[in-house]
């Protein structure tokens, strides 16, 4: 990992997408230590809330959590809903880029001021750009003029202006973020499959070392861990890829 403070040497975060409490506990407990984090985002937190979070952070020992709710609303609201997240103790959190400067700068000042009232480390604030289901024909659409990277590297720089510690990125856009945000950007990339992997609906993939070598920080793994026999085995079988990347 490069220096941003990771609380571990473990790039992977599972992605526990399920309303299935039980199950997501039981993913959690056996991935623990075989992983260096969780992520639960909106499926999982709208059907079980923080308590269910707290259920699953129980499960998963220590494990960091990246928290994707995604928040894209006016800057108050934003910022009351990373203070309200702030309890969970998230590693990592998220908002849309497009929701604007102000409304990225509220986040990370709520993400700052809970940490200090709470004693707890201050979680990171991450933006999300150009969701990857979009193209540029549905960017054209709302109103977005020009190619979808000039739309990511445009939010990415806004984001970090604006106070924010990274960005989730796709796989193709890592080693032009990477370029244009330094080496002190946080960059998280989904859509990661390990060689043989099925593709399921991601539809531009790339190797976790592909990931790691072109800049990665964080991968957002899913399908090709919970769904496999033994999701420990198919985690450590990734970081072995891993090893001697960078
Ligand atoms: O199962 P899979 O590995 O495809 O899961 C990837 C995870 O990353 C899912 O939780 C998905 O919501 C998330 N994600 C993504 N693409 C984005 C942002 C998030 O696949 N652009």
């Amino acid at each position: 990992m490069t220096g941003k403070d990771q609380p571990n040497s473990n790039p992977i975060h599972v992605a526990l997408d399920t309303v299935d409490l039980a199950r997501a506990q039981t993913l959690a407990r056996a991935l623990a230590g075989a992983v260096g984090g969780i992520k639960l985002g909106k499926e999982f937190f709208t059907a079980h809330g923080p308590q269910g979070v707290r259920a699953v952070q129980r499960a998963a020992g220590d494990s960091p959590l990246f928290l994707d709710l995604k928040f894209h609303d006016i800057p108050n609201t934003v910022a009351g809903a990373i203070r309200a997240a702030a309890p969970l103790e998230p590693y990592m959190i998220n908002v849309h880029a497009a929701g604007g400067a102000a409304m990225m700068a509220a986040a990370a000042r709520a993400a700052e001021e809970a940490a200090e009232a709470s004693g707890c480390s201050r979680p990171k604030v991450l933006a999300v750009t150009v969701l990857t289901s979009l193209d540029e024909s549905d960017l054209d659409a709302v109103g977005q003029r020009g190619p979808v990277e000039s739309q990511v590297r445009r939010l990415a720089a806004l984001a970090l202006d604006s106070g924010l510690d990274g960005v989730v990125c796709s796989p193709r856009e890592i080693a032009v973020l990477r370029r244009d945000l330094g080496n002190s950007a946080i960059l998280v990339v989904p859509g990661v499959r390990p060689a043989g992997a099925a593709a399921g609906d991601q539809k531009r993939t790339t190797t976790p070392r592909e990931a790691i070598e072109a800049g990665a920080d964080v991968l957002v793994i899913g399908r090709p861990i919970t769904q496999a026999s033994d999701p420990a085995e198919a985690a450590r079988q990734i970081m072995s890829e891993l090893s001697g990347a960078r």
